[in-house]
């Protein structure tokens, strides 16, 4: 294919699925723009059939991170390629890749390529570490190794070949894992919702008020001297607790010690091309 430019299509408040992006368009020696969506809706989303475009995205409760597709809404394409990365906590990505695939096909791009990557999960805490410090070199590895097969397949081809994308198989988690995290799902649905949203917790007097958190939200969610959130606004990426200069900022999740427990065990990336 004679591919005259590239662009990387992203969102990704704690910066997982932007190091996988970044590596696997490495491995495929391309210059691509970097189109940021995780703090603004991006103007310029249209890309003619001979851009070679890559969206990354982090997965929330299964599926693409719902903010992401919403900054991503006016992407259109014309039958131009493109490449679909998810980034999961370790636990699953489950609908989230087709979701994408269908998100992109119904905008005028073909799927060449699409891929499953692990990322160190939002939640993640030292009490409960959770595919802590990933995407590791192995991952990025990986990553740049997926960009290179890419590269080698778009040049053997003259138009873009679609990819079914549901052929991709997922890792696989033991029969206890599964169904210890199943049975916490329906224990937890059964409790009475708290009256307010969950949101991070601000140690007041722990916090210097420099104002990186509010920077760094991707919804505008904290005030400029980063002492409240907004939980309406609050799409809990933890973006704020790991950016935190002074660790004055936690999210406190019934989730995050059972993902740690049940889905400890190291999941590899899946690719499909
Ligand atoms: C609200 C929320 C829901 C999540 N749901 C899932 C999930 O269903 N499965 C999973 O494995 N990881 C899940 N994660 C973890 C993220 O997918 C993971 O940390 C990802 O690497 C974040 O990407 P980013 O660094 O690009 O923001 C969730 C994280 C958040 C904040």
């Amino acid at each position: 294919m004679n591919i005259k430019s590239s662009a990387i299509v992203l969102f990704s408040p704690t910066g997982t699925s932007s190091k996988v992006v970044g590596a696997v368009c490495d491995g495929c020696r391309c210059a691509a723009r970097v189109i940021d969506a995780t703090y603004t809706t991006p103007d310029n989303l249209e890309f003619a059939s001979d851009a070679l475009v890559f969206v990354a995205v982090p997965v929330y409760g299964g599926k693409v991170a719902p903010l992401a597709l919403q900054r991503m809404e006016a992407m259109r394409g014309d039958k131009t390629p493109v490449v679909l990365i998810v980034v999961y906590g370790n636990r699953a990505y489950e609908g989230a890749l087709s979701q994408l695939d269908e998100f992109v096909t119904q905008r005028g791009f073909v799927t060449v390529g699409a891929a499953a990557f692990v990322g160190e999960h939002s939640y993640s805490s030292k009490e409960h570490p959770i595919a802590v410090g990933r995407p590791d070199m192995t991952d990025l590895a990986d990553a740049r190794n997926f960009g290179k097969e890419l590269a080698t397949k778009l040049a053997a081809i003259t138009v873009p070949r679609m990819v079914d994308v549901t052929r991709l198989v997922p890792p696989r988690d033991s029969l206890w894992s599964k169904l210890r995290f199943i049975f916490f799902i329906l224990r937890q649905r059964n409790k009475k919702k708290p009256a307010t949203k969950p949101a991070p917790v601000v140690d007041m007097e722990a916090c210097k008020g420099c104002g990186k958190c509010t920077r760094l939200c991707p919804n505008g969610a904290i005030s400029p001297d980063g002492k409240h959130t907004d939980a309406e606004r609050c799409i809990k990426c933890c973006a704020c607790v790991k950016c935190c200069p002074a660790r004055a900022r936690h999210f406190a999740t019934p989730y995050a010690p059972i993902l740690s427990q049940c889905f400890a065990a190291r999941k590899s990336p899946v690719t499909i091309l």
